[in-house]
């Protein structure tokens, strides 16, 4: 597999949410060798029109009958499927997988599910702010597609920050990253409902509790510091925010994120499993 002085087809096999995030994000790669073609499948015609809307650079098809015709001649493919209608469209697909470059998206599923297709396997765990620009993808390769290791990195880029890693840490990312931004919403909606509680109207409220979120996040990126330490600074002794902190760890709130990440990464596991 080569892809250098290729006039190669890349396929996106089911752009829905995740799909079209990283669609974007290859648009915006200015990857080379760049692709000749970006094709997206989708079940529905209407999602196809929309997509073609949406994206006049790209070709869009729909139904089984021309999205297998398109992924026989793809080179490169982004599987975007949910786990479950992956499981019934496998035994189809995959052989017009074969040895070809596949990056996939599916939460649960394993490299090695698809290895019986392609030696190239690379597993992105990606999540919903990668469409604004501001996602976090974590991507594991197999061995084989070590080769296109720089190539993926690079297409994957633009989703917002992609980092390596070994494929056994795939499903707490899953939950962390994946399942992360829910998490972070529901902290977002108790902080607003909190303001508002105590009198703070509800739009103004949220959009203070969204920068807070955002800012506390910067300046960890920032500067490099433990969130822990970066907290100690906040706490003035006898103040308001240690008061505040003792009643979150009262409550449980610490574990009961960590553990909710925990879960997720389990049902993850479960997911993957070969029924
Ligand atoms: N959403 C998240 O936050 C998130 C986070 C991390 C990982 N993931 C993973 O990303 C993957 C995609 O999730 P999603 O949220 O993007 O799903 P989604 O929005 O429902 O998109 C699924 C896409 O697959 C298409 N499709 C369905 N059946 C098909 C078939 N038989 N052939 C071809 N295309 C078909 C759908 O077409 P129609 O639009 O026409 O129905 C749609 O475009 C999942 O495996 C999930 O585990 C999702």
């Amino acid at each position: 597999m080569e892809l250098k002085d290729k006039e190669y087809t890349l396929t996106i096999y089911g752009a829905g949410v995740m799909g079209t995030a990283v669609l974007s994000a290859i648009l915006k790669s200015n990857i080379s060798p760049a692709p000749k073609r970006i094709v997206c499948c989708t079940s529905r015609a209407e999602s196809a029109e929309k997509l073609a809307k949406a994206y006049p650079s790209i070709e869009t098809t729909y139904g089984d009958e021309d999205n297998f015709k398109i992924l026989g001649e793809s080179d490169v493919i982004v599987l975007g499927l949910k786990p479950f209608i992956c499981d019934v469209v496998i035994d189809k697909i995959g052989p017009l997988m074969k040895d070809k470059i596949l990056i996939s998206l599916i939460a649960g599923w394993k490299i090695e599910r698809f290895l019986e297709y392609t030696p190239y396997v690379s597993r992105v765990m990606t999540n919903t702010p990668a469409k604004f620009g501001c996602g976090m993808a974590v991507v594991s390769f197999s061995e084989e597609c070590k080769q296109f290791e720089d190539y993926i990195m690079k297409l994957i880029d633009p989703i917002g920050k992609a980092l390596q890693l070994p494929e056994k840490n795939m499903d707490a990312a899953t939950s962390l990253v994946g399942s992360g931004p829910a998490f972070c919403l529901l902290m977002m909606e108790a902080l607003t409902e909190g303001g508002v509680r105590m009198g703070i109207p509800y739009a103004i409220a949220k959009d203070c509790a969204a920068k807070v979120m955002e800012g506390t996040a910067k300046m960890v990126m920032e500067t490099g510091e433990h969130p822990g330490a970066l907290k100690a600074q906040v706490c003035t002794p006898g103040g308001t925010t240690i008061g505040g902190l003792l009643v979150m760890e009262d409550k449980g709130v610490r574990s009961g994120i960590s553990r909710a990440v925990e879960e997720a990464a389990n049902i993850a596991t479960k997911l993957g499993q070969k029924k």
